[in-house]
């Protein structure tokens, strides 16, 4: 799912100007590249207070240690996501609270979200923005405004802005290799709605210090490198037109694949601002990822555990059966490639080897016409 290694030629050529741009001045003045990067990002992105990091991973820890220094309380969130949004929290001294998903969508429930929220003890609540698509949770962003809950967004899967209309203390975005827009690298960045928590952020990103070798927090080194960050903004230039190519894939894939009887199109996935399309078949899901990869293609799960059954949290105390829909839809994900590279010979080839392997599975095909749930 990596799109780095087919970068054309002539745009291969910019971000090698942009590593040799920053490679001919003073380790100490290449922060310019940096700042010119965050103030791109910030413009992109319409937030006035960027603070940019080493990954996703860490923007996302800075982010919740900044807005919630008492390092202690619970964070609400998806159980259907990377381990890195309930990690990060782990690592800003909160606990996560898991909710399941939504069958349609494949969203962390809003309704379950909203329920423990009203558990005491909770001090953050995470929207995450999962393959692009927009996590809303419009009544759990207003109940958190109300009682002093900080909203932390994990938009790692989704660099654009939040609509206006969504409330958010932190918004955290990642510049991997496996997202939409990224560098020779990785890098993450932090949008803040308020300029209070930049400089908190800022000094934990950098092992807490405030200047002069002073350490006032006990912070890490998070630092965006610098390459990454020319690179990224080279490739920033492109967000849009690649935006529009990978909505040209993703409609090319349901095309193929909507009406075939065992192939649901969660809304997750459907987005542009994804390099993925997902996809969750009714069974066989390993045998049909196995099947396309013996063809030379790469296919991925995004993601076969739910983040409550991950060993690393086996102290919750979550057992399996807990949060069923993620469980099942765990089983049964698939996600195929949608970078802005993809070829439509190569969307229509992946589309085909998934369609053959169904219906010689069963035995024939059983396509019929989109439901009205499969066209939303
Ligand atoms: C939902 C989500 N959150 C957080 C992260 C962490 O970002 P990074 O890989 O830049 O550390 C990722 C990256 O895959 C992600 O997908």
């Amino acid at each position: 799912m990596y799109a780095n290694s087919r970068i054309p030629e002539n745009a291969r050529k910019d971000l090698l100007d942009a590593i040799n741009g920053v490679l001919a001045i003073d380790t100490a003045d290449s922060a310019r590249a940096i700042t010119a990067f965050e103030d791109t990002l910030a413009a992109h992105l319409r937030c006035p207070y960027m603070v940019s990091a080493g990954s996703g991973s860490v923007a996302l820890t800075a982010a919740m240690r900044s807005l919630l220094p008492e390092r202690s309380g619970k964070a609400v969130m998806t159980t259907f996501s990377y381990v890195a949004t309930a990690l990060a929290a782990v690592h800003a001294g909160l606990t996560p609270v898991f909710v399941d998903i939504e069958e349609d969508t494949l969203q962390g429930s809003a309704q379950q979200a909203l329920a423990a929220c009203r558990e005491p003890g909770v001090v953050a609540v995470v929207p995450v923005h999962l393959t692009g698509t927009l996590c809303r949770w419009d009544a759990v962003r207003e109940r958190a405004r109300r009682t002093g809950i900080a909203v932390v967004d994990d938009s790692a899967q989704r660099l654009a802005a939040l609509p206006a209309d969504l409330p958010s203390d932190a918004t955290v975005f990642s510049l991997a290799p496996s997202k939409t827009i990224t560098g020779a690298g990785q890098g993450g960045a932090i949008g803040f709605a308020d300029e209070r928590h930049v400089r908190a952020a800022r000094a934990l990103l950098r092992n807490g210090n405030v200047g002069k070798f002073r350490h006032e927090v006990a912070g890490y080194n998070g630092v965006l490198d610098p390459i990454v960050a020319a690179t990224a903004h080279v490739n920033l230039r492109s967000l849009d037109s690649w935006d529009t190519r990978r909505g040209a894939v993703i409609s090319r894939y349901l095309t193929n694949l909507s009406d075939h009887a065992h192939i649901r199109i969660p809304d997750r996935g459907r987005d542009p601002r994804s390099s993925k399309f997902c996809i969750t078949v009714i069974e066989g899901r390993d045998e049909l990822v196995e099947h396309i990869r013996g063809r030379g293609v790469e296919v991925d799960v995004h993601y076969p555990l739910p983040l409550h059954l991950q060993p690393c949290f086996r102290h919750l105390g979550y057992r399996p059966g807990d949060l069923p829909v993620a469980e099942r839809t765990a089983e049964r994900i698939l996600s195929l490639p949608a970078h802005q590279w993809v070829r439509d010979d190569e969307v229509d080839l992946i589309s085909a080897l998934v369609r053959e392997f169904l219906d010689d599975r069963d035995g024939g095909a059983t396509s019929h016409p989109p439901s009205e749930s499969r066209r939303r």
